[in-house]
């Protein structure tokens, strides 16, 4: 088997994808016109011209103005529909979908209605394409933490069905440190933690993520690399990083993804995995990212199948399910 075909062939996971960051500027078209939203591009391509980013928060900038587009469950729906179709797609067989209610909450959009929209879809996943899926819910690191306490409580109806909870948003300048209590809240409540840390932030923001927030897997964390003592905690104590190639070629964390760190921090040992962030922005989904960093990092077959391993080891499923993708992983 060729490399590209083993990579099609791998049951993967994913476990960074922004919900938000899979509205495929059609859909986009779709849904703000049946809802009457002005959306500031013409043209497909007008859409695809914008997506010139120099950096997170010119990318962000963009992002949170396609969202507005979401007003109605069905909305939610189609958007997370579209995407699991993708994931049937790429062999994701498994999928932890990150989801901001605060982009919506504060344009008036009620949390049940954004989160039975993503609910929905993701139960359908499970019956119809037989994919499995768990939500994250993200608070903005740009608003205060006393609106994350708000979003918090709004969620709590739902926590059966929200497993964990994670930061995103613009990283420099809003730490983590900014977020300590309500994270404390968060996991007493039972959620899992997750942070964005060492995207564009530096090493220190990761340091906080781990002490303070006491996270059960970094986001992106590419920046890591910069601390050996870091590095030598992230490996001894098996801390996952979900790793976003497409993601930081598109926003200026590298300039060349022959420079990225991935295939270096698996060889130390790192439990590292590939994702795609926000694949309707930054040029494809799972495999996409795949075959970029196949591409340009020659990573052989054993690399592949360990990054295909680490996304099930790091991911929130049971053991019995860990264990059972993981065998088939080994058996290709
Ligand atoms: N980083 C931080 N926040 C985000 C991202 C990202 O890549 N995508 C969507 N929100
Ligand atoms: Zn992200």
């Amino acid at each position: 088997m060729n490399q590209q075909n083993l990579i099609q062939a791998l049951p993967k996971a994913e476990l960074h994808v922004h919900i938000e960051g899979t509205f495929e500027p059609e859909l986009m078209f779709e849904i703000a016109q049946r809802n009457a939203v002005d959306i500031p591009y013409k043209t497909v391509d007008e859409v695809k011209q914008a997506y010139n980013f120099h950096n997170l928060q010119s990318f962000l900038d963009i992002y949170y103005a396609g969202a507005k587009a979401l007003i109605h469950e069905k909305d939610f729906y189609d958007l997370t529909w579209a995407y699991f179709k993708k994931c049937k797609e790429d062999h994701v067989v498994h999928t932890e979908i990150f989801f901001d209610p605060q982009t919506h909450t504060v344009r008036g959009i009620a949390f049940e209605t954004i989160f039975n929209g993503i609910f929905k879809a993701c139960q359908d996943a499970k019956e119809k394409l037989d994919i499995s899926s768990e939500l994250i819910m993200c608070f903005l690191r740009h608003l205060s933490e006393e609106e994350a306490f708000e979003v918090l409580e709004q969620a709590l109806p739902f926590k059966a069905h929200i497993i964990g909870v994670g930061l995103d948003s613009s990283e420099l300048g809003h730490p983590p440190i900014k977020f300590e209590l309500v994270f404390s809240k968060a996991k007493e409540e039972g959620f899992l933690i997750v942070a964005h840390a060492g995207e564009e932030g530096p090493a220190e923001y990761i340091w906080q993520a781990l002490d303070l927030l006491h996270v059960n897997r970094i986001d992106h964390g590419v920046r890591s690399e910069e601390d050996p003592k870091l590095l030598k905690r992230l490996i001894k104590e098996r801390m996952p990083l979900t790793v976003c190639p497409l993601s930081n070629l598109k926003l200026c964390v590298i300039e060349d993804m022959k420079e990225h760190n991935i295939k270096r921090l698996l060889d130390l040992g790192l439990c590292v995995m590939v994702n795609s962030d926000d694949p309707a922005y930054f040029g494809g989904y799972m495999n996409e990212n795949f075959y970029a960093i196949d591409r340009a990092l020659d990573l052989g077959e054993a690399r592949i199948k360990q990054l295909a391993i680490n996304s099930f080891e790091a991911s929130f499923l049971p053991e019995q399910e860990k264990k059972k993708w993981i065998e088939k992983v080994q058996a290709m």
